[in-house]
């Protein structure tokens, strides 16, 4: 870092000094890799045909906040129970002040622009902290030192997306712009996992809308709303603040919720929510074909509605597919979180939905690494805005498929799942069984090779740590972000599809449901105290005790065991799965 600061010191004494064109051309031509995937496609994509290289492409540079440290100190501050400033969320003004560029920022951006002759196609440096430009696909080639191709889906040639396998930047660049966007982020939609599975029927004998006391019989094969109130004891509460916590639901391409599913399914198995609702907000050419509804989308709106009377929001965001490059539209620049984090970033303070599940999750390693740390940043400045994240941890126990390294070096190692790993997220794995719930076998979980542990969970870690010793050393990475942080039945669920019951798994399953848990205790914290809870895992980790510990079962995956649930937290259940309560109680 020292030494980085030092050289951007030194480019800018050079600026100042020879400010003649040789010299700018010595700063400019100075280029320093940003990403690159070597020469390896990421998978499922394979290389179509070059551009015609007049063809437009639209990109957007990312401008770092000036001050992006401090944001990270108010949100420790903020969400950290034991701190006086614990709950003093930032409003829209607050946090869109931390995260303005410097004036040094800027101008160095666009006078390297202009000195590419582009100035005059900036067409946006404003609200979201982005210089964009629509220039020819060869422009883009030369300020970048890429090389863009049209990629196409193995299984679907018809959908293609135009990216590099590499780009740079000027070296004193980097200090200032954190990500150029489309370069080589190559998952997009239609190649995000969803984290749900249809499994066989289990058939559901659940009909009757009152809650006992104990959990039934049943609830150990088929889950109902029914099962999970009792499970999680939210059976007794009655939601006060509903019209200031709103849930919302982030599903991507082509997974619609379907009304008439939902009003099936709350007469159905919510008999206290039978005028449940939802609004469908289209976010960046987001549809809503209701002819069309979605596995992942319907149980997600289905069991978030748990939460009703709290009003919820489902965010249906990305764009149509399929997407066909041709010479006029040649630029998918569909980057679905970052497409949702912008839209939710720039919301009102009132319009800003207070708990969110997503269901999704990509291999860490797929993603890269500048794009991973721009979208965990944003989860970090929507945790500072008093929003609750929970992402579902994946489907895949310690990693799924042969488990290999896409470094060249075809390593095998546990494949941690992005944006669980992000470590301002509250990951959700999965459990099933009622009498004790035990770890679903498929419960991602496991540790970042992309970011660091954060302190929050360091004497949490570190007991799990004692109890493994080296077993599977060299297979994943000890000083990364451990997940999963909580977790929530995961099989079983009886979700309403075009009309008809299905059993529906997968950790998808988990994140709606504890985000229903979420709500209501926004709620009751918006009750009792005025203020959301925001980012969650420093409450969660300082109070272990309000969750049910899962001390059984394991995580297979990449030809070994996996790791194993046990005592306290462990990265298969994370801390447990939650007594709504003994919840209650700490906030
Ligand atoms: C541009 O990238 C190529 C590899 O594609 C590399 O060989 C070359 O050195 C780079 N140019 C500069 C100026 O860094
Ligand atoms: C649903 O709405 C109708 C009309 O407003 C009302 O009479 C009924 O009690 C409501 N049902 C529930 C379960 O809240
Ligand atoms: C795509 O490029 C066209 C110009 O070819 C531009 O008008 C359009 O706004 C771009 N779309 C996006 C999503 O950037
Ligand atoms: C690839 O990643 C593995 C696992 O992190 C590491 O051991 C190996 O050194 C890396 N290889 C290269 C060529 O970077
Ligand atoms: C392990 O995680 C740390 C912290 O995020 C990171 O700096 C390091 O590169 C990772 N090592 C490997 C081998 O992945
Ligand atoms: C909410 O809780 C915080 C921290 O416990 C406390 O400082 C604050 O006074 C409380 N606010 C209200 C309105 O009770």
């Amino acid at each position: 870092m020292l030494s980085f600061v030092a050289l951007l010191f030194f480019s800018l004494q050079v600026t100042v000094i020879f400010a003649q064109p040789f010299s700018l051309s010595a700063l400019y031509e100075d280029l320093l890799e940003k990403h690159s995937w070597g020469t390896s496609i990421p998978s499922p994509w394979r290389y179509h045909s070059t551009p015609d290289p007049h063809t437009l492409l639209t990109l957007r540079f990312r401008l770092r906040p000036s001050n992006f440290d401090q944001l990270l100190e108010h949100l420790s501050q903020t969400s950290d129970p034991f701190h006086e400033r614990y709950g003093q969320h930032l409003s829209k003004a607050e946090l869109d002040e931390l995260m303005h560029p410097a004036e040094q920022t800027v101008m160095e951006v666009r006078e390297w622009l202009n000195w590419h002759g582009m100035e005059d196609t900036v067409i946006s440096s404003t609200a979201d902290k982005s210089i964009v430009l629509t220039i020819p696909v060869s422009s883009a080639e030369t300020l970048l030192n890429a090389t863009y191709s049209i990629y196409a889906h193995e299984s679907d040639t018809n959908n293609q997306i135009l990216r590099t396998l590499e780009y740079s930047l000027p070296r004193h660049l980097h200090a200032h712009i954190s990500l150029v966007s489309p370069t080589t982020y190559f998952g997009n939609s239609r190649t995000m996992k969803k984290t749900s599975f249809l499994q066989p029927m289990r058939h559901a004998s659940h009909t009757s809308s009152s809650y006992d006391s104990s959990v039934q019989d049943d609830c150990s094969s088929t889950i109902t709303p029914e099962c999970l109130r009792d499970l999680y004891n939210t059976g007794n509460y009655t939601p006060s603040r509903t019209t200031s916590a709103k849930v919302g639901i982030v599903g991507f391409l082509g997974e619609y919720a379907n009304t008439a599913d939902f009003a099936t399914f709350t007469r159905r198995y919510l008999q206290d929510a039978t005028n449940a609702t939802f609004d469908t907000i289209e976010v960046n050419g987001g549809e809503n074909d209701q002819n069309s509804p979605g596995t992942e989308a319907n149980l997600d709106v289905q069991y978030a509605a748990m939460a009703w009377p709290i009003p919820m929001t489902y965010y249906s965001t990305g764009g149509s597919p399929p997407f066909v490059t041709d010479s006029h539209t040649p630029n998918n620049t569909n980057e679905p979180y970052l497409d949702w984090l912008d839209y939710a970033l720039a919301l009102n303070d009132d319009e800003l939905p207070r708990t969110v599940s997503i269901s999704y999750g990509d291999d860490e390693q797929t993603v890269p690494a500048d794009y991973a740390t721009q979208v965990c940043n944003m989860f970090a400045s929507l945790g500072s805005r008093g929003v609750s994240v929970m992402l579902s941890s994946g489907d895949d126990g310690v990693g799924g498929g042969d488990c290999k390294t896409n470094n060249g070096s075809n390593t095998v190692v546990f494949q941690p799942t992005f944006p669980a790993s992000c470590p301002y997220v509250t990951a959700v794995g999965s459990t099933t069984g009622v009498t004790p719930e035990t770890a679903s076998s498929f419960s991602s979980g496991g540790f970042s090779r992309l970011f660091p542990q954060p302190s929050y969970q360091s004497t949490a870690v570190s007991a799990f740590f004692s109890g493994l010793g080296s077993k599977y050393s060299g297979l994943y990475n000890k000083s990364g972000r451990a997940y999963p942080d909580v977790s929530a039945q995961g099989e079983g669920y009886q979700v309403i599809i075009s009309g008809e019951v299905q059993s529906v798994a997968g950790t998808s399953c988990s994140s709606p449901t504890f985000a229903s848990i979420i709500a209501y205790l926004n709620d009751f914290k918006l009750a009792t105290n005025g203020s959301t809870l925001g980012f969650l895992n420093p409450l969660l980790y300082a109070n272990p005790g309000v969750f049910n510990d899962i001390i059984s079962g394991s995580n297979p995956g990449c030809n070994s065991d996996g790791f194993t649930a046990g005592v306290g937290w462990d990265p298969v259940t994370g801390l447990g799965t939650p007594d709504f309560p003994k919840l209650q109680a700490i906030v």
